[in-house]
């Protein structure tokens, strides 16, 4: 079988590759424009392959040199990599290329960043450093030599474990050799070069093994590591306690990267993180980069054992490693943290991110079925909607069913590239349940909409549920799934009379009864999100106000409220109505509850996104109009202000934070809630508290919010200022500052101010960061983004059209910007489409840009 790019790529057609790889060795000779990587593969024919075609992936690469059992060969370069004839017999394979790491600016392969040589090879990059079988499934262990220059190269780094280091004779140059004894398909490797400096530690595992652990950063960064290092131990001793997982290599290394497509990546022994993910000072970033940063460093450490120690037999078994892995940091994160404010932050973010992938043009099943650019389906469906089925499996079978599940998966399956047939068949022989209809979580995709009818007759309520997921054109009979429903039940004066039950709605319709009910109780449906589902229920408006104010749920009292704001939202939009008094005075109640944690009273301020806002007038067959949205929400934040103003300076003073910084649960959630108070507030007294606040503030957190409120009432220019003569060294911290000016420009202005950032001297299109803070914002800004005349629509075109010949990934994953182009009215739709149709019109576009856009279009 050759796979030199054919244009689709099946799920069906899986076969194995036709060889074993029983040793990798490698060499690499550094050099900014002319590195040379020597390989040599010791090969046996795979007794369980059919096809002995000998196919190598390859893509820029020179090749110098070829050699079959030391003698020289040709081989037969075709699209995508060589061919050659080997063999039938054990073989040792070595080539030799050239390649370029300063002209990669798609950083994929082994590319530079500030100076510093790196690597990023999942998906498909290993095969841009070498010739190889690039393919997960292909598995072996990996010893590499690195040689650097002396001065530019100091640090040497690989997966595995250091084995050995020295001086080459006759030059200023040195080299360092690594080994890694864990068979790992070629994604997982890593190399990285460059004038580091470590932040360094160890920790005792739980068989009493010491671990070193460094995160290698540039210097002048080595004082914003100890918190990711914090955050490495405590992930470290967590998959010890919870899943019984130890770490299995002596070290253990985080490099920062300034320019990174993605977060971060989970290379064997050896991750590489977006600069973004791991580097965390008080005064350079907020509590929500800390807590990015924990989840992430936690995240990639988890990998070690979902997604490394078991991979994935193939690209479309994504979810497998990613589903999971996020699902474990989930876990961890409502450990650390606040269980509640943990689960509400995971639906907030699936609701912006996944939802939209899948009631639009892009949407695919959690296991897609094809692609054409893998990149491209590194997407929320995999991720979250991944990690939302394996909290749905948990559910049903119950906690200690799931960690006996999880034991047998890792005995069963370490050292294997595995499928979610595997993955299932674990929980099936473990459990005794049959998974085959569960299954269809992987297989189908789309939103399922559950809606709920109530009876009563006396004594027995009856909840009437249903479930239907919209037809798509790959398929058009979508089936019933197995959807736990977790409902609780509560009597007139909010007593909880029946605690919380896992309902399976498993039909097209189901009924479920409970008697003896000596008055008509009030459900509290979907608990904790139960399962990734829109619903739809009765009970109107004061039904909502209810459970705002009493459900025992803490996830499903919160919903109540953003219910209510978003029915507030809707008629207000649609009808003009002024907001609902009920949602405000319910607000007033949950925000003076001092015994509700401060962070969960926080996310209670918050109110719909004006994206999630024209979500739902599409649903329900109405053009949603930008301006209209954006008003309206407007509107409703000054009734909130107004409404609230007693209350706000209170709040905003109880709960300011004294002493040292610390971005711990307790600290994070008070300085939350004085901000979201310090917002509103701000519309009183015309920002003379922010005002204060951005003088005093010795944190990021403060600082940025107090100049997000003073730029939100008009008053924030000279602090904007001040803030980029203070930050301009600060890349990170700039990327902030470019950001924020977009997200609180007014719709008006948002394509203007966009276009004169990008001609700041600090845009620097080749850095994914900064590109994204500019062109992110830009298409976040839903007013802005959709107001009148497309000059956003054509902006952000003309940006892409400029990255995808560098950067092809960041172009094709900002593309997602279009995905929602369908909801609007003709009008925009097409000044959309014409935006569209130039892109993809657009010569040589790259295949993962024409693959997005080509969908996108549908
Ligand atoms: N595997 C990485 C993660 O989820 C993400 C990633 C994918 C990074 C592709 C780079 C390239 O942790
Ligand atoms: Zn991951």
């Amino acid at each position: 079988m050759r796979d030199a790019s054919p244009q689709t790529i099946y799920l069906k057609d899986y076969t194995p590759f036709g060889y074993i790889i029983d040793a990798v060795d490698l060499t690499f000779r550094l050099d900014p424009t002319a590195t040379r990587v020597i390989s040599r593969l010791s090969l046996r024919p795979n007794p369980e392959a059919s096809d002995p075609c000998f196919f190598l992936h390859g893509e820029d690469l020179k090749l110098i040199s070829a050699k079959i059992d030391g003698q020289d060969i040709a081989p037969r370069l075709i699209e995508g990599g060589l061919e050659a004839d080997v063999p039938n017999a054990p073989f040792v394979w070595e080539t030799e290329v050239e390649i370029n790491p300063q002209a990669n600016t798609a950083l994929e392969g082994l590319y530079m960043s500030n100076g510093m040589y790196c690597t990023q090879c999942e998906a498909q990059g290993f095969r841009k450093i070498t010739y190889y079988p690039d393919r997960p499934d292909v598995m072996s262990v990996f010893t590499v030599r690195i040689e650097g220059n002396t001065d530019t190269t100091p640090q040497l780094l690989s997966n595995g474990n250091k084995v050995e280091t020295g001086a080459l004779s006759n030059s200023d140059a040195q080299f360092a050799v690594w080994h890694d004894p864990w068979p790992k398909p070629a994604y997982l490797f890593a190399l990285v070069a460059g004038d580091l400096v470590a932040h360094q530690d160890s920790i005792v595992t739980m068989s009493g093994k010491t671990v070193q652990l460094a995160i290698w950063v540039r210097p002048g960064d080595e004082n914003k590591c100890s918190f990711g290092m914090d955050a490495l131990k405590k992930s470290m001793r967590w998959d010890e306690d919870v899943y019984g997982r130890e770490y299995d290599l002596d070290e253990f290394n985080i490099v920062a990267v300034d320019d990174f497509n993605m977060g971060a990546m989970e290379n064997k022994g050896l991750n590489i993180f977006n600069s973004s993910c791991v580097l965390a000072s008080a005064e350079t970033s907020t509590d929500a980069n800390f807590e990015r940063i924990e989840a992430i460093i936690a995240h990639e450490y988890f990998h070690n054992w979902t997604g490394n120690r078991i991979t994935c037999r193939d690209w479309f078994q994504l979810c497998l490693k990613e589903g999971l892995t996020v699902f474990r940091d989930h876990q961890f994160t409502a450990d650390e943290r606040s269980a509640p404010v943990a689960r509400i932050d995971n639906v907030l973010a699936l609701r912006a991110r996944q939802f939209p992938e899948d009631q639009g043009p892009l949407s695919h099943p959690v296991r897609p079925e094809s692609f054409q650019e893998i990149n491209n389906f590194y997407t929320a469906t995999v991720y979250e909607k991944g990690a939302e089925v394996i909290g749905m499996l948990k559910t049903l079978v119950g906690d200690a069913a799931y960690a006996k599940a999880l034991d047998l998966y890792f005995d069963r399956h370490d050292g294997d590239a595995a499928t979610i047939e595997d993955w299932l068949k674990v929980f099936q022989d473990s459990t005794g349940r049959d998974l085959s209809q569960f299954k269809r979580w992987y297989s189908q995709s789309g939103t399922p909409q559950v809606t709920v009818r109530e009876d009563y007759d006396g004594d027995t309520f009856t909840l009437h549920m249903s479930q239907s997921t919209a037809p798509s054109t790959e398929q058009p009979n979508k089936l019933p799934q197995v959807i736990p429903v977790a409902v609780g039940l509560l009597d007139d004066a909010g007593n909880e009379i029946l605690p919380t039950q896992v309902l399976e709605l498993d039909q097209d319709e189901k009924s479920f009864s409970f008697s003896g009910m000596s008055a008509r109780p009030t459900p509290s449906i979907l608990r904790n999100f139960s399962a990734p589902v829109m619903l739809t229920q009765e009970g109107g408006n004061s039904r909502r106000a209810f459970l705002l104010a009493h459900d025992t749920d803490p996830f499903n009292r919160w919903e109540a409220g953003r219910m209510l704001a978003r029915a507030s939202l809707v008629d207000s939009i649609t009808t003009g109505s002024a907001p609902n008094p009920d949602y405000l005075s319910g607000l007033v109640a949950v925000l003076s509850d001092t015994t509700l944690d401060p962070a969960y009273r926080a996310l209670m301020f918050g109110q719909p996104t004006q994206s999630e806002l024209a979500g739902i007038l599409h649903e329900s067959s109405t053009a949603p109009d930008p301006q209209a949205i954006h008003d309206a929400s407007e509107t409703l934040r000054a009734a909130k202000a107004e409404t609230l103003a007693d209350m706000l300076p209170d709040l905003y003073a109880q709960n300011q934070v004294t002493g040292p910084f610390s971005p711990d649960a307790e600290a994070v959630g008070k300085r939350a809630l004085a901000n979201a108070a310090l917002a509103l507030l701000s519309r009183q007294d015309g920002g003379a508290t922010a005002a204060l606040q951005y003088q005093n503030s010795d944190n990021m957190t403060q600082q940025l919010a107090a100049l997000a409120a003073l730029l939100d009432v008009g008053a924030g220019d000279d602090h904007l200022a001040a803030f980029e003569a203070q930050w301009s060294h600060d890349r990170l911290v700039m990327d902030k500052w470019f950001s924020l000016q977009i997200m609180q420009a007014k719709p008006e202005d948002v394509a203007d101010t966009t276009r004169r950032l990008t001609l700041h001297a600090d845009f620097d299109m080749k850095n994914p960061n900064r590109f994204r803070a500019v062109m992110g914002a830009l298409s976040m800004h839903h007013a802005g983004f959709h107001h009148d005349g497309g000059a956003a629509y054509t902006l952000l075109t003309d940006w892409l059209i400029k990255l995808d010949p560098l950067n092809p990934q960041t172009t094709a994953r900002m593309c997602s910007a279009f995905q929602t182009w369908t909801r609007y009215d003709a009008g925009r739709q097409a000044l959309l489409r014409a935006q569209l149709e130039r892109l993809v019109a657009t010569p040589n576009l790259s295949r993962d840009t024409s693959e997005m856009i080509t969908r996108i279009l549908g």
